[in-house]
């Protein structure tokens, strides 16, 4: 098998969990850009004419798993944001009634959504940018500030990646804010994305972390 990527890491952050505990203690805040706030204004103008349990796919890139999950929870919105405008484009037009792609940073965006009071009944990230140096441990969803408003808004978590270690570290991450849960490696039948369907075309084993936050 190839290399997966170029990491100094060989087992999971020493740093982690000082870093997870320091952002539980010291919520994270930043002002909502502009774009972000504009996107979730869309948002909510279409879930507050008919309220329905919600699944947001966090860096959703071209949008393909969030168009395969509107497909599978057809009574349900599922929202796909991602930050690159020109990501987003490359999502073929049409799109089922139930399912939005915005653009959206984040992190800001959960911050939105737990101020509205409005909880997900499933988050997913699939394949998060693994940051693979230790010094950027603090870029990864796991080492971000933001890591912890994951648990305000509660729900099914998955998270998907080629790195056995960003998945080791998250499951840790996830149980320090109270969602536990467990890492295995899969193989899935048909890709749910387009880094999926490289890094199974390229030999990677694939792992995902599958938890639940406690009500
Ligand atoms: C490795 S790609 C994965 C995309 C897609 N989930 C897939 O598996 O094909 C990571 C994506 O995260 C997006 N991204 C990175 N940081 C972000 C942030 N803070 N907010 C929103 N999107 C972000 C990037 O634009 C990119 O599309």
């Amino acid at each position: 098998m190839t290399n997966v990527l170029r990491t100094d890491q060989v087992a999971p952050h020493a740093d982690l969990v000082k870093v997870v505990q320091h952002h539980q203690q010291n919520p994270w805040r930043k002002p909502c850009p502009q774009h972000t706030q504009r996107a979730f204004e869309q948002f909510l103008a279409r879930y507050q004419s008919q309220p329905r349990s919600l699944i947001l796919d966090s860096f959703c890139g071209t949008g393909m798993s969030t168009a395969l999950l509107a497909e599978k929870h057809p009574e349900k919105w599922v929202v796909g944001i991602d930050q690159s405008a020109h990501r987003l484009a490359k999502h073929p037009r049409s799109l089922a009634e139930n399912c939005l792609l915005l653009r959206a940073e984040a992190e800001p965006f959960w911050q939105c959504l737990t101020e509205a009071g409005i909880p997900l009944y499933a988050h997913w990230l699939l394949y998060p940018n693994p940051w693979p140096k230790a010094s950027q441990f603090k870029r990864r969803v796991h080492g971000h500030g933001a890591f912890p408003v994951l648990a305000r808004l509660g729900g099914s978590l998955e998270m998907r990646t080629n790195w056995a270690i960003y998945a080791e570290e998250f499951a840790e991450a996830a149980a320090l804010i109270g969602c536990r849960g467990r890492v295995d490696a899969f193989a899935p039948e048909a890709p749910t994305t387009l880094f999926e369907k490289k890094y199974q075309q390229r030999g990677h084993t694939l792992w995902r972390f599958a938890g639940q936050f406690s009500d």
